[in-house]
């Protein structure tokens, strides 16, 4: 059965973007917050967004109306009941994802596929405690979700072929491009970006070079679009640890330990952009 009705949950930065990406195209989007307050802010993220294409001449008023008008409100996991896909993309924490899995499983319809937007749990772990593990996939799509091209599909152990291709077709139909990945810790995406990222803060806490010096190094010498600095403020700081965790405990190599700066900032509490300071200072 093709997929035509989707519920996101979390309507934080990720959840609304990809809730964005599914209505612009053509998708019913049921988006799912715990709160009143956290849907409001995510409608106004995605608002925001589409108010910006239309003066950029990419939509008309028309077109951005007709996909704010695909996106319904949900403050009941029990509206996923006539859904086709569900993507969770709420709290990185396990107890909170394996929570929300088995109460959608008893939930949605037997056809549905439960898609998770982890950017680093184990999806087989996930899938394991719901009856359904052969229709859970992982769909990481990458921050900001309307201007990336990627998403990683990850299969967890019993995911079925048929529903691989269901998702690879469906992010084609996002305007995005799928890569298959298998399920390990940090996947493809994480499991190369954050020794990177944390690589760079080695260097910067060695005295190396300054931060300013490290993120030139790595944006005019190797064209990326942010340094791994700048890059871990983005993402940040709290969540580059948790993911540096799970590779160390999941993978068990002394490679991967996170680096003691970076655990000092996260507990300093400063998180990057989003607490107004990490390695830079955000006014
Ligand atoms: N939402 C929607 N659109 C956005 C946006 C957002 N949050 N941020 C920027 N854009 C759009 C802008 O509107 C702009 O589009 P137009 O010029 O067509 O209007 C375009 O993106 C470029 O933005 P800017 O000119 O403001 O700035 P920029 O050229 O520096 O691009 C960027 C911003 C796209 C974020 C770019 O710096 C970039 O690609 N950075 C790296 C991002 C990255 O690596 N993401 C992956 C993070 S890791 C992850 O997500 C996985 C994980 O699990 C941790």
């Amino acid at each position: 059965m093709a997929i035509q009705k989707v519920m996101v949950i979390g309507a934080g930065q990720m959840g609304s973007g990809i809730a964005q990406v599914c209505a612009q195209a053509g998708y019913d989007v049921i988006l799912n917050d715990i709160k009143q307050e956290f849907w409001d802010r995510g409608i106004g993220v995605i608002t925001k967004n589409l108010s910006r294409d239309v003066e950029k001449g990419r939509k008309t008023e028309a077109e951005k109306e007709a996909v704010l008008n695909r996106i319904s409100k949900s403050l009941d996991l029990r509206d996923a009941v006539d859904v086709d896909l569900v993507i969770e993309a709420a709290t990185e924490n396990m107890d909170i994802k394996q929570s929300i899995f088995k109460e959608l499983d008893a939930i949605a319809p037997q056809h549905a596929i439960l898609a998770t937007n982890t950017s680093s749990l184990p999806i087989t772990e996930i899938a394991a405690v719901t009856e359904r593990p052969e229709q859970v996939i992982g769909m990481h799509f990458m921050n900001p979700v309307p201007v990336m091209k990627l998403v990683e599909v990850i299969r967890g152990l019993a995911t079925t072929d048929e529903v691989y291709k269901e998702i690879e077709q469906m992010t084609i139909q996002l305007e995005k491009t799928p890569v298959e990945v298998n399920d390990f810790p940090g996947f493809i995406s994480n499991r190369i970006l954050l020794p990177m990222i944390n690589e760079a803060i080695y260097a910067l806490y060695e005295g190396v070079a300054t931060k300013e010096a490290i993120d030139d190094v790595m944006k005019l010498g190797m064209n990326h679009p942010m340094g791994p600095l700048t890059l871990a403020d983005f993402i940040g700081l709290d969540t580059c640890l948790y993911i540096m965790e799970i590779l160390h405990d999941g993978l068990g190599d002394s490679k991967y330990r996170p680096c003691p700066l970076l655990r000092k900032y996260v507990a300093a509490g400063w998180l990057g952009r989003k607490s107004g300071r990490g390695f830079y200072v955000y006014e």
